[in-house]
């Protein structure tokens, strides 16, 4: 049988649907739009992309966005300022600074600037440490959009082996967290493979559901899949390609031709975790926006 293809948009279609009507609610009950601020350092063509995409999701969903844009040399100290007046506007209730970041800012001390209920990317470690104890708080978006997917498809990891390939602190480490969890649309259990894992395709073989999110183009080969194994890919890799349109095509971390006919499921690249990840974000902000009514 051809594996059901999880399809990122549809989901993330019937998620933005529901959040339409908070986002309704907020406005007439409680004269709240939900703002995001995106702050985009240098020119990165990817991040460049990404966020245009997180305003544009932002003005569809009818919520207010704002991008602050910085060039390459910005200071630490600079962009710090600029998160201090973010941390204090008002109409703003969730601030994305998109990563990575050049290397004269020291990443993790611009994570920590953020106000943990502003973090809507979920990166801040008071919303990292809610997560691995299991309290509420923002989850990172592209892991709860990951776990979305699932559950919206109809394969619940609960009781499933999971095996995540990557340890990112953005992916990997929050996904195996989030799946790990003693708590509705969780309940796996979770291995966490990588670089230095020995034996890394006998271990994904014995996965239920497969996360690939290593950050290589097409590492995930056939013989690393066991038969009727759901597969997840997260990576987005740019490959150059002269014929296409633009000179590069986008291609995942799974060798989709090859793995796919053995897959009880497979999400594709692209129109798979991105959508979702942007859906997530969009959930955190309005999550974001709700809680500042409680102040
Ligand atoms: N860079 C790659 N993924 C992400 C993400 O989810 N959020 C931010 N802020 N930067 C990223």
């Amino acid at each position: 049988m051809p594996a059901h293809i999880i399809d990122g948009n549809q989901i993330a279609r019937a998620i933005r649907a529901e959040l339409t009507q908070e986002i309704e609610q907020l406005k007439t009950e409680y004269q709240i739009t939900p703002g995001l601020a995106t702050v985009l350092v240098g020119e990165n063509p990817a991040s460049q992309s990404y966020v245009r995409m997180k305003n544009k999701a932002c003005h569809e969903m009818g919520m207010y966005s704002e991008q602050h844009t910085l060039p390459a040399t910005v200071s630490e100290t600079e962009l710090l300022a600029l998160i201090a007046q973010l941390n204090q506007a008002k109409n703003i209730h969730g601030i994305l600074v998109q990563l990575p970041l050049p290397k004269q800012i020291d990443e993790q001390k611009i994570i920590e600037a953020i106000l943990p209920e502003k973090d809507a990317d979920g990166f801040h470690p008071m919303n990292m440490g809610k997560l691995l104890i299991g309290l509420p708080g923002f989850r990172p978006c592209t892991p709860y959009g990951v776990q979305k997917m699932l559950t919206y498809s109809g394969y619940d990891p609960a009781g499933k082996h999971v095996v995540v390939v990557g340890r990112s602190n953005i992916v990997g480490k929050p996904i195996a967290n989030l799946l790990l969890q003693k708590e509705k649309e969780a309940n796996a259990t979770v291995t966490v493979c990588h670089s230095r894992t020995a034996n890394l395709p006998e271990i994904a073989r014995q996965a239920d559901i497969l996360i690939a999110a290593i950050g290589q183009p097409e590492f995930i080969t056939a013989e690393m899949v066991k038969d009727g194994a759901v597969v997840i890919d997260v990576g987005v890799n740019r490959v150059e390609d002269p014929s296409a349109p633009k000179g590069y095509r986008l291609v995942g971390d799974v060798k989709f031709d090859e793995v796919a006919p053995k897959c009880a499921a497979i999400s594709p690249v692209p129109g798979g975790v991105g959508p979702m990840t942007i859906t997530m974000l969009l959930h955190n902000t309005v999550q974001a926006a709700r809680a500042s009514i409680r102040g």
